[in-house]
């Protein structure tokens, strides 16, 4: 049976296909439409999982819709009276036929069939679709499962705990009181206004000291079992979407915070204004309240289930400092994140969800890596090449024909300095570059975070940048050696070793691992030992490949990032593309070290 999960209309729309629920592809449609976080229908997702698992649209049984506009009735009329929305906003609202008319006509366009040829199709409220995507592609037989985030279907906490086939939910807390809300809204007041710049204030948090706490500690209440509120009168009335789809694609996020929140912290900076001490600490102080606010939530999960291990989704676990907490300070002594955690692993989770509680199939896949997109073959990459020629005058392009030999090129070159664009076999899924669309460079070299930044990401220099590394070496750098293939928890790096990789080492020394297994990705795998051998560190600092906009698809996306990016090397497939001024560029760059 093939089950086609879609997340639309919301912000990270995306797909994924399952093959007698066996995950077969999975994509998020911003790699494609090249919008970030993009909102809308994921046509071309769908059409690249048909192509990965080469079928035919009409060869599709069932189709899994995340977002249930028929769920939680009550609420949903009470809400339109409290937030008087615009008619034609409640109309949509109060239109869900009409909405599945629209829905039916993109999947028909999608999948090429027509609408009445249209296999079923069944809306998964949004939280289930959480709960599921974390728990049915874990490892655990039993594990409590937590779903946190903004809002969807009108949830913002869900609690489930899962045994065998089969998952309940056992709790849930709606919005406004949201752990998410809080999170974005205060992302909003510090002028990061972008759908998704959560992740900028985590960064920045590690800058500040925690003297706004008690100021939050009146907008959040939480008591010692979890249960949480929000002061409402910090925010503006609550909204079903806390972004607005947009005609181009772009979600345009609501304002959510209220004129209260500036008289309790100060003016809210401005986008283009400089970060003062007063930002970082309010950042600071949002990171303590937001994860002891959470780790609450689990500790009394852990009660109430009496699970040995935790499955998590949703925005709110995309923090990576509040994951890498929960192994040590609550009861759950493993937890499991898929890499798309956010909203576009909401496709995956309502395909699940049909899959195991509604059709009550069996539960046999699991997640042990995250390459489940599309791949280009070296022919691809060939013709790309070949389309850049121009561009690439001048430059030395090789083609390996074994993989130690490239491996051994590349490493040698990134621990003489360069930097180097990785282009290999499946897109990854979910916000990761995780070693087949990264780029890569020499961890040892403290410059070498600021020369990214300033010169192929072009973004805030206060970003830190992660590592990946053999998971057999995670004991010898992390006091917390357990694996993580997805790159999604923080720890403390060992005091020792923050010298020898200090650019993937955040000024708290914490550090951010993706451990890689020759199960997983055994190319990259084989860099890695490669790099070990040259110099010494079994680490490689990783980020992903691309300049201010979705991670890169394709070879011919890979190439212009690496053109018009201060990238020295690119190695797309078997192929290493060299830049004429690469040697020069790195012997400038390592004399200081030397
Ligand atoms: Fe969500």
């Amino acid at each position: 049976m093939l089950i086609l999960g879609v997340n639309s209309d919301q912000a990270d729309v995306s797909a994924a296909l399952l093959a007698d629920g066996q995950l077969v592809a999975a994509v998020e449609e911003e790699r494609f439409s090249r919008v970030k976080h993009c909102t809308g229908f994921p046509t071309e997702a769908i059409r690249q999982c048909l192509a990965v698992a080469g079928i035919a649209g009409r060869e599709v049984d069932r189709v899994a819709v995340c977002g249930n506009p028929r769920s939680h009735l009550l609420r949903r009329i009470g809400l339109t009276f409290v937030t008087r929305p615009a008619p034609a906003q409640a109309l949509r609202r109060a239109g869900g036929a009409a909405r599945d008319t629209s829905l039916e006509r993109q999947l028909a366009h999608a999948l090429a069939t027509s609408t009445r040829a249209l296999p079923p199709i069944h809306r998964i409220e949004h939280h289930p679709a959480h709960l599921a995507s974390a728990f049915h592609v874990s490892p655990f037989e039993e594990a409590a499962i937590c779903a946190a985030d903004g809002i969807g279907d009108l949830v913002s906490t869900s609690l489930g705990h899962g045994r065998g086939d089969k998952l309940r939910v056992i709790g849930r807390r709606f919005s406004p009181h949201s752990l998410g809300l809080l999170y974005t809204s205060v992302t909003q007041y510090l002028g990061f206004r972008s759908h998704g710049d959560e992740y900028k204030v985590m960064g920045l948090a590690a800058f500040g000291e925690p003297n706004y706490v008690e100021e939050l500690a009146r907008v959040l209440k939480v008591r010692p079992d979890g249960r949480y509120w929000l002061d409402r009168s910090f925010f503006l009335p609550a909204r079903e979407l806390l972004a607005v789809p947009s005609s181009d694609g772009r979600p345009r996020p609501r304002r959510l915070f209220s004129p209260r929140l500036e008289q309790l912290l100060g003016p809210a900076r401005q986008p283009k204004e400089p970060l003062a001490a007063r930002h970082r600490d309010v950042a600071r102080s949002l990171q303590v309240v937001f994860e002891e606010a959470a780790l609450r939530v689990l500790r009394s999960l852990a009660a109430r289930t009496g699970a040995p291990h935790l499955c998590v989704a949703g925005g709110c676990f995309m923090n990576s400092a509040l994951n890498g907490r929960i192994e040590g300070e609550t009861p759950f002594d493993r937890v499991f994140i898929q890499p798309a955690a956010g909203d576009s692993g909401t496709a995956l989770g309502a395909a699940y969800w049909l899959w195991c509680q509604q059709l009550g199939r069996r539960r046999e896949f699991v997640m042990r890596h995250a390459y489940t997109g599309t791949a280009h073959g070296q022919p691809a990459i060939q013709a790309a090449i070949g389309s850049r020629r121009e561009a690439l005058h001048g430059f030395d392009v090789t083609t390996h024909s074994s993989v130690a030999e490239l491996c051994n090129a590349v490493a040698a070159a990134i621990a003489g300095g360069n930097v180097v664009g990785w282009f290999q076999g499946r897109m990854e899924w979910g916000s990761r570059a995780l070693g087949n669309r990264s780029v890569l460079a020499d961890p040892r070299d403290a410059a070498m975070r600021d020369l990214i930044n300033a010169r192929i990401k072009r973004r805030e220099t206060f970003r830190p940048f992660a590592p990946s590394m053999l998971e057999s070496s995670m004991a010898d750098f992390f006091h917390d050696g357990g694996a993580d293939p997805f790159m999604l928890k923080v720890r403390q790096v060992r005091p020792e070793k923050r010298a020898r990789i200090p650019a993937v080492v955040h000024v708290d020394g914490s550090s951010r691992p993706h451990t890689v297994t020759t199960d997983a990705n055994p190319r990259f795998f084989e860099l890695l030992q490669a790099f070990e051998r040259v110099s010494g560190v079994p680490v490689l600092l990783n980020t992903s490949l691309n300049e201010n906009e979705p991670i890169v698809e394709s070879p011919e996306q890979a190439l212009d990032c690496f053109l018009r990016t201060g990238m020295d090397l690119a190695v797309l497939g078997d192929t290493v593309i060299r830049r004429p001024t690469a040697v020069h560029q790195a012997r400038q760059h390592i004399e200081p070290r030397q």
